[in-house]
C-alpha cells in the first residue's frame, strides 16, 4: 500500500458507503482509514460491515474530539503502516476522489512534501457555496497570508496529500489546535519547516448530503489560532 486516505467522519452515514466505493475503485495502490467520532447515525457501523476488505481501516473514538485530532490519529496509522503518502479529504464528496491521482502526480513530478487541493489557484473553483461561506473562507485565507506571510492561496483546504516523511519533521501530535484550525496550523508548520508545498487546482462542490459540522466556536477558535500564529512570527 502506497497511500493511506484519512477520512474524518461525524454523521456521514449517507456519504461514507458511496465514497468508499469510489475511492477503492481508483487505479491507485491505496488504503482508507475512517476516523469516526461516535457518529449518532451509524456511520461507523457501515464501515465496520466492510472491514473484511484489507484496504479498509476504522478508528472509533468515544466522542467528538475534533477534526484536527482525527487527522493526527490517521497520520499515526500511516506512519505505523509505513506508507509513502497520507491524503486527507472530507467524507461528503466536496473533495472529488477522482482528483487524487492529479495530487499524487504533482507530488512526484515536483518532489513536493505537501500538495494542497486548492480552490484559489487558476483552474480551482467552488460550486454552490453561499456568500457567507465564501466570505469566511476568503477572510481566513487572507488573514493567514497577511499575519503569517505564507505564500499559499488555500491554507484551509481539507483536501491534501502529505509525504509521510513530513511527519518526522512536523509532529502531527504537536499541533495545538484540535479542531478545524489544525489545517492552518499544520500548513504553517510545514512552511516554517522549509518543506516544499504545491497547490493543485480542484473543483470544490458543496456537500450533497448531510450538514456541515463547522460551528461558531470553531470559527472563533480559528481566529484565535491565526492570531497566535501571527504573533509567533515575530519571535
Ligand atoms: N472524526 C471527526 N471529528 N470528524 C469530523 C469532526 C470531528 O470532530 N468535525 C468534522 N468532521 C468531519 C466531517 O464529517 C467531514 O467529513 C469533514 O470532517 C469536514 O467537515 P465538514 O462539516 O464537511 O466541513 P466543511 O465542508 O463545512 O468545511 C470545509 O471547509 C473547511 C474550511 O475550508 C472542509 O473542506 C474543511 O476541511 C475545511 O477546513
Ligand atoms: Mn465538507
Amino acid at each position: 500500500m502506497r497511500i493511506l486516505v484519512v477520512i474524518p467522519t461525524l454523521d456521514e452515514a449517507e456519504n461514507i458507503g458511496p465514497l468508499l466505493d469510489r475511492l477503492l475503485a481508483l487505479p491507485l495502490d491505496l488504503g482508507v482509514v475512517v476516523v469516526d467520532d461516535a457518529s449518532a447515525d451509524g456511520t461507523a457501523a457501515i464501515v465496520r460491515a466492510r472491514l473484511a476488505d484489507p484496504r479498509l481501516l476504522l478508528i472509533e473514538r468515544p466522542g467528538r474530539l475534533g477534526l484536527g485530532s482525527a487527522y493526527a490519529a490517521g497520520f499515526a496509522e500511516a506512519r505505523r503502516l509505513g506508507v509513502d503518502f497520507a491524503a486527507t479529504m472530507d467524507a461528503d464528496f466536496s473533495h472529488e476522489p477522482e482528483a487524487l491521482p492529479a495530487l499524487l502526480n504533482r507530488a512526484e513530478r515536483e518532489a513536493a512534501d505537501l500538495v494542497v487541493g486548492s480552490r484559489y489557484v487558476p483552474g480551482g473553483s467552488i460550486d454552490n457555496w453561499g456568500p457567507g461561506r465564501r466570505l469566511l473562507s476568503a477572510v481566513a485565507n487572507r488573514l493567514t497570508r497577511g499575519l503569517v506571510g505564507i505564500p499559499v492561496a488555500d491554507c484551509t483546504s481539507g483536501y491534501r496529500l502529505y509525504r509521510t516523511a513530513v511527519f518526522d519533521r512536523v509532529d502531527p501530535d504537536r499541533i495545538r489546535s484540535h479542531g478545524y484550525s489544525y489545517l492552518e496550523e499544520m500548513i504553517v508548520a510545514c512552511w516554517r519547516a522549509g518543506l516544499v508545498i504545491r497547490e493543485e487546482p480542484i473543483r470544490f462542490v458543496d456537500r450533497r448530503a448531510g450538514r456541515s459540522k463547522i460551528s461558531q466556536i470553531e470559527i472563533l477558535k480559528g481566529a484565535v489560532t491565526l492570531l497566535r500564529l501571527g504573533l509567533s512570527r515575530r519571535r
